[in-house]
């Protein structure tokens, strides 16, 4: 039966100019190269500008993803931006990307669960479009984490970087059988119980203050393998495939260990995961979509092509999504 999925047209992604190295760091905190790239496999992080914004980065991913859709600007009516870090505590920072994209139609709103929040945005955005209530989707990951670190704890500043990515998702009808491109499943979870283990100190209606990012390393850690490869196996179990089917493993980039564990676990090849975390270290919601863009341009994923989205983060939050490029 003919059914109707978010096919992904085109993909985009940018990082601010400034590159920050272990080195660099090594200059501000009691750390070592060996030390972050042996834990955590990351060689260097992208910073933003003092004046560079959230919505800069995401819009100029958004526009470069554009350009790879063929799709204008003005076909767009709705725009979904994960973020942690927004430029304002309002108006949302989707709406900023849309006005400074030029386009008044349609709606957006930001999506917040921090690292997982690429997969929220996409879930959400699926659900609009096999609704019929949107058509043509811009769906942003972007943040500027730096803003939120405290650049005295060496156990969280080495860790994360700034950068965005965007994809450009369209309804189309599909026949609604395993030749159908397009997302085919998803599983979302939350949890509040792991609040105390990932947070930002402080927020509006709080402290009145921005705060920054506390983390248990170990702890999220300990976490991480067994609820990403439990929502993995899931997603797997809800669309009729098996791990070893899938060409593509595009995971949010936290921690190479994490990365090793769940293949491990699954039984993934290493050469079928996309690893980018060397490049840009963590970058929250920001992470998956720099990952899949990067495979992109490195012509590692085709037309046809299984590829599994899967993260973890702050709340805690996790969720896994299974697309046919
Ligand atoms: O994206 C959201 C999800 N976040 C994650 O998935 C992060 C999950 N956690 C991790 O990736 C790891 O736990 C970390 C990379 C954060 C830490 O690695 P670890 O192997 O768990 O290290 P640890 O926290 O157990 O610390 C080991 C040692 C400690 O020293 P002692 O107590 O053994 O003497 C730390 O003080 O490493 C020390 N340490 C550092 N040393 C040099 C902590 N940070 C640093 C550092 N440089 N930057």
């Amino acid at each position: 039966m003919a059914t109707i999925r978010s096919v992904i047209r085109g993909i985009g992604a940018h990082v601010p100019a400034k590159v920050m190295t272990n080195e660099d760091l090594a200059k501000i905190v009691d750390t070592n190269d060996d030390w972050i790239v042996e834990r955590t496999g990351i060689r260097q992080r992208h910073i933003a500008a003092e004046d560079e914004t959230t919505a800069d980065l995401g819009a100029a991913a958004a526009r470069k993803a554009l350009v790879r859709s063929g799709i204008d600007p003005t076909e767009i009516d709705l725009i979904i931006v994960a973020t942690a870090t927004p430029d304002r505590t309002f108006p949302s920072t989707a709406v900023r990307i849309q006005h400074m994209l030029g386009i008044t139609r349609g709606c957006a709103f930001d999506v917040q669960a921090v690292c997982s929040g690429f997969i929220y945005a996409m879930v959400c955005a699926d659900n609009f479009l096999k609704a019929g209530q949107s058509r043509r989707a811009l769906v942003i990951g972007a943040e500027t984490f730096s803003r939120i670190l405290d650049w005295e704890d060496r156990s969280t500043c080495v860790l994360f970087g700034d950068g965005a990515g965007a994809v450009v998702l369209e309804a189309q009808p599909q026949l609604g059988d395993r030749s159908d491109r397009g997302i085919i499943a998803s599983r979302l979870r939350s949890d509040g119980r792991f609040e105390d283990l990932l947070y930002v100190d402080g927020g509006p209606g709080s402290t009145k203050t921005v705060g920054h990012l506390r983390m248990n390393g170990r702890e999220v850690f300990r976490h991480a393998v067994q609820k990403i490869s439990g929502v993995i196996e899931e997603t797997l179990l809800a669309a009729g495939y098996a791990a070893d089917e899938i060409n593509l493993f595009v995971p949010h980039q936290a921690n190479k260990r994490i990365l090793d564990g769940i293949a491990r676990k699954l039984d993934v090849p290493p050469d079928r995961i996309v690893i980018t975390l060397d490049k840009h270290g963590n970058t929250s919601a920001a992470s998956i979509p720099l990952a899949l863009n990067y495979a992109f341009e490195q012509r590692r994923v085709h037309e046809g092509d299984l590829v599994l989205l899967e993260a973890m983060g702050g709340g805690f939050t996790w969720g896994a999504l299974l697309v046919r490029w």
